[in-house]
């Protein structure tokens, strides 16, 4: 698939063709208004500050952020439900939660003025993916305490688009409103689009031969690999888009469609840095940190995301730096016997190897002393040498890799599907 047209330079914010310069001073002046708003606000930053001998006025250009100290899911956890909140709870118009699959969940609030410009920058990000005023958008992103429905379903509408708020789940009503209501655009995690095109096959429809131009997806991490498999599968645009429910929501950052190289960071509400997640230090590619530049009803000062990317300058939107596609999360990369192993890497390289699909699952166990991964990958259908497509693929991860593992090519459409976002490891160790 070729890339997609620019935006003519009057469609754009115009923060949007700003140069980098004004982008910087826009920054320092937000930055200094939101560690004050904090500072006065939430007693959390105010000790926080006050432990290490900081205040806001130091914070005389951009690079003095670094002084202040970082914010962790923890401290979200620790003042749950809403101790982070910088303003009375009267004036808070929403909040999201997340899911908690991880420990206690988090709430994160917005004022009106906070789900206004939500809804600003998703707009402008489905504009970078490729979608204009008129386009009709399918949402199958979850609606409910989870961003990713509303946070789309907000921006397509502030875009002018015309909004199918579907959310997840009952995947043959989602293909059949598809063929029916001709969508441009659908929003959805990249897993789930392809239970879609499972579904596509059982009723019989060409995926190819659909209304879709763009997809918009995010909520997880997806490869180059992956974009190939799904643009080649169902003709479209295939288009990155990154946010968390801590900093905002989807729409953090979004990838353009005419370049397709990495997520432009929207800088002008999000000021991104990166840094080594062992030691704090900032480092060239490493863990993604966020402060919040304008939102009123929970700033985050320095936010811990635990994703792992770099930096790197902007391209099609040059003022705004970009993040490469994530990686994974510091918490996803499983350690096999000295050998740090992210699921992408073995996404990218399962999808290399003909006869296997796209579904694929890593299951760790410890059957004696030894941690053992066995990747459980579903033949294509049709495919009849499984023997040779489960070998090559052990080769391809001890060569580029540099790990054993076990490989188990199943039949089609044996695993489990997901709906929203995918849980890629199933990890039974004891211990
Ligand atoms: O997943 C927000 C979202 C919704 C983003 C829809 C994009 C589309 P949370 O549930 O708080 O919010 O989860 C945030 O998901 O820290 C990343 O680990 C992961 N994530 C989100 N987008 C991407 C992406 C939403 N494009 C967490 N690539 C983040 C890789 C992503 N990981």
């Amino acid at each position: 698939m070729r890339h997609g047209d620019s935006p003519r330079p009057e469609e754009l914010d115009p923060i949007e063709r700003a140069s980098r310069d004004e982008l910087l001073a826009l920054q320092l002046e937000r930055l200094q208004w939101t560690l004050s708003h904090a500072y006065k606000n939430v007693p959390f930053y105010r000790q926080k500050f006050d432990s290490v001998g900081v205040h806001p006025s130091d914070c005389k250009d951009l690079g003095d952020l670094t002084k202040f100290p970082f914010t962790t899911k923890q401290d979200l956890r620790d003042h749950y439900p809403f101790g982070m909140f910088a303003v009375p709870r009267e004036q808070v118009a929403r909040v999201h939660a997340s899911s908690g699959t991880t420990g206690q969940p988090t709430v994160v609030g917005y004022t009106r003025r906070d789900i206004d410009l939500w809804a600003d920058v998703m707009a402008r990000s489905i504009r970078a993916s490729g979608g204009r005023p008129g386009d009709i958008v399918h949402v199958a992103y979850g609606y409910g305490l989870f961003t990713g429905g509303l946070g789309a379903h907000y921006g397509a509408e502030r875009l002018g688009c015309t909004v199918v708020p579907v959310s997840g789940g009952m995947t043959p009503r989602q293909v059949r409103l598809i063929a029916d209501l001709r969508p441009d655009i659908v929003m959805v995690t990249p897993s789930y689009m392809l239970a879609l095109l499972d579904e596509f096959a059982a009723q019989g429809l060409d995926p190819r031969a659909s209304s879709l131009r763009i997809g918009i997806f995010g909520a997880e991490p997806w490869t180059e690999r992956m974009r190939e498999e799904i643009e080649d599968r169902f003709d479209l645009h295939a288009v990155d888009i990154y946010g968390l429910s801590e900093v905002i929501g989807p729409g953090v950052a979004g990838e353009c469609v005419e370049s397709k190289d990495g997520l432009h960071v929207w800088e002008d509400h999000f000021y991104p840095e990166t840094v080594d997640p062992f030691t704090g230090e900032p480092a060239d590619a490493g863990e993604l940190v966020f402060t919040s530049l304008t939102k009123e009803a929970m700033p985050v000062i320095r936010y811990r995301t635990r994703d792992l990317t770099r930096l790197l300058p902007g391209t099609a939107r040059p003022a705004f730096r970009r993040m490469e596609k994530v990686t994974g999360r510091t918490d996803d990369m499983i350690i096999l016997r000295g050998v740090n192993v992210f699921p992408t890497q073995i996404e990218e390289l399962v999808l290399r190897v003909p006869g296997l699909s796209p579904h694929f699952q890593l299951h760790l166990t410890r059957p004696e002393r030894l941690d053992v991964m066995t990747v459980r990958v579903e033949a294509r259908p049709g495919f009849a040498d499984r023997d040779e497509a489960g070998e090559a693929l052990r080769k391809a991860v001890k060569d580029t890799v540099g790990v054993r593992v076990e490989v188990d090519v199943v039949d089609p459409e044996t695993l489990e599907r997901s709906v929203g976002k995918l849980r890629r490891v199933i990890d039974s160790r004891q211990g």
